[in-house]
């Protein structure tokens, strides 16, 4: 599990195995756009403040997942203990 704070929102969640960031946000009344749940889209794209993700779309080309300044929230992860984005 890793911790995503919802930086513009003032909202913290644990993100478990087995659910998106995307789920734990809007469990915890943050409102997330999302559409195709599943990297392709781009609808649910964030800015990263702090923190590395895991990219897991295919949304993103390789140059700008290694910028990790921004990801899909519906299906990336966190590689750092700790995510903030601009939520
Ligand atoms: Fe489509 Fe996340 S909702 S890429």
């Amino acid at each position: 599990a890793f911790e995503v704070e919802a930086a513009a929102s003032g909202v913290s969640v644990w993100v478990e195995e087995g659910m998106s960031i995307a789920q734990a946000l809007k469990d915890a009344g943050v409102k997330v756009d999302v559409s195709c749940e599943e990297g392709v889209c781009g609808t649910c794209i964030c800015d990263v403040l702090e923190g590395t993700p895991d990219h897991r779309d295919h949304f993103l080309n390789d140059e700008e997942k290694a910028d990790n300044d921004q990801m899909a929230v519906c299906c990336s992860r966190a590689k750092s203990e700790r995510l903030v984005i601009d939520l």
